[in-house]
């Protein structure tokens, strides 16, 4: 008889129960791969189970409450009596990883958390493990599923952004209070995750400013259409100069032939440069009880099979104030002389230089649609908050950043 692999479940909602029902369909293969059977030996939610007597009873815990109470309390327990545990929970990572990596490191427990980041896409595993040893440049990542099936409607069905979120909500796309996953916080907790595990350093949340997608208008993916970009929300982890990392999330046009462009729909993407891969993108479905629920066994099986993942905090990287971006800029304005001029005066103070520029409309349609070169993006925040206040705008001015090719 196959030695028994205690699994304690806790919750039991959309992946809870998922993933039940996947460890129980898949206990034999598991027993073959591994040589050793998992069996269920409790499952809690906030009506039933008691935590103590799981954990006594478990020696893998398997967390999928979310949120950090009473998740933290438990997962900080089960790993300081040397438990595994395995979770889904990308706030609990994102804001106290460092505390649960040291409880593991004292408990000699494994902590794995595969499916707190792009649902089924291996990149968590990849990145700590098959690319533990290599010096990672940068990671891009469409890790909010929600926000790149609206921003792909919005492209594709000239909807606003009101009704895309509408329809999102209808297919189960979105929940009913959104707001985490479009204005971009959902996507930060990810990206600190993916950051601290590519750079070997701790980011905290905190240190990921991030930006949503409320503010899109048809306006900008019309545009975006024209010049053949697409519009993503896009995480951004990267090595930024001596000794400095730049972790951010912000909506972004990208290039026709950049490798996170084909990505639509409520699909994930993470990709990762480094000079020793050049690089490696993974795609595939970011969220869904099934998907998340087959990343969380994945997660089981390497626990049962053995092996720990590198949690090397090796280097000293402070997180970069200020960084150079490329970005779009939308102004309906008075049509009238001198407009121009004193836009582009602005911009140069600010040592802000202009790309291109071409106007739209006439009269009280009159539109201009600038493109800078990458520039400070303090100096162009200096420069965006001075515009904002000319008195020939019509309305508030609004910046896109922009990844083209040829700027790099
Ligand atoms: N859903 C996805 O597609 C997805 C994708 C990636 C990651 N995740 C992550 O997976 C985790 C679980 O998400 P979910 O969608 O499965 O959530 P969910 O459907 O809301 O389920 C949460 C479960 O936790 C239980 N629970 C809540 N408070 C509790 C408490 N105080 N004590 C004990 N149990 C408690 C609930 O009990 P009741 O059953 O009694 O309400 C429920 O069974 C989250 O961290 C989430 O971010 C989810």
């Amino acid at each position: 008889m196959a030695e028994t692999v205690n699994v304690g479940i806790l919750g039991k909602g959309t992946v809870g129960s998922a993933f039940r029902k996947l460890l129980e369909e898949r206990a034999d293969m598991v027993e073959e791969v591994s040589g050793r059977r998992p069996a269920v030996s409790g499952v809690l939610s906030s009506k039933e189970g008691d935590f103590d007597e799981i954990l006594a009873g478990s020696d893998i815990v398997v967390e999928l409450i979310g949120g950090i109470d009473p998740a933290l309390d438990y997962v900080m327990r089960a790993l300081r009596e040397g438990k595994h545990v395995v979770t889904a929970n990308k706030q609990l990572l994102a804001q106290h990883g460092e505390e649960l990596v040291v409880a593991a490191r004292e408990g000699g427990a494994q902590l794995r958390f595969e499916a707190a980041v792009a649902g089924a896409i291996p990149v968590i595993r990849v990145v700590q493990e098959s690319l533990g040893a290599v010096p990672i440049e940068k990671v891009f990542g469409i890790v909010n599923g929600t926000t790149n099936y609206i921003l792909t409607e919005m492209a594709r069905s000239g909807l606003s952004y009101q009704e895309a979120l509408k329809q999102a909500q209808d297919l189960g796309y979105a929940e009913a209070d959104p707001t985490d996953d479009v204005g971009g916080a959902d996507a930060a907790a990810k990206m600190a995750i993916l950051a601290r595990l590519a750079f070997g350093a701790p980011v905290r949340l905190e240190e990921v400013p991030y930006e949503g997608i409320e503010q899109i208008k048809p306006d900008d993916l019309a545009y975006a259409k024209e010049l053949g970009l697409s519009l993503k929300l896009l995480g951004v982890a990267e090595r930024v100069g001596d000794g400095q990392i730049s972790v951010r999330v912000f909506p972004c046009f990208l290039y026709p032939g950049h490798p996170l462009s084909p990505i639509e729909g409520p699909f994930n993407a993470v990709m990762v440069e480094s000079p020793a891969i050049t690089e490696i993108t993974m795609s595939g479905p970011g969220a869904g009880g099934p998907e998340t629920a087959s990343a969380v066994l994945g997660d089981v099986v390497s626990v049962i099979a053995g092996g720990s993942p590198l949690f090397e905090e090796n280097e000293k990287l402070d997180v970069a104030e200020d960084v150079e971006m490329a970005f779009y800029l939308h102004l309906e304005v008075e049509d009238r002389p001198g407009v121009l001029a004193k836009v582009a005066e602005v911009l140069g103070d600010n040592e802000v230089s202009v790309r291109s520029v071409v106007q739209r409309g006439r009269g009280d349609d009159a539109t201009l649609i600038m493109v800078m070169h990458p520039v400070s993006e303090r100096r162009f925040s200096a420069a965006l908050e001075r515009i904002g206040r000319l008195e020939f705008l019509r309305s508030p001015p609004r910046s896109i950043r922009v990844i083209e090719e040829e700027f790099g």
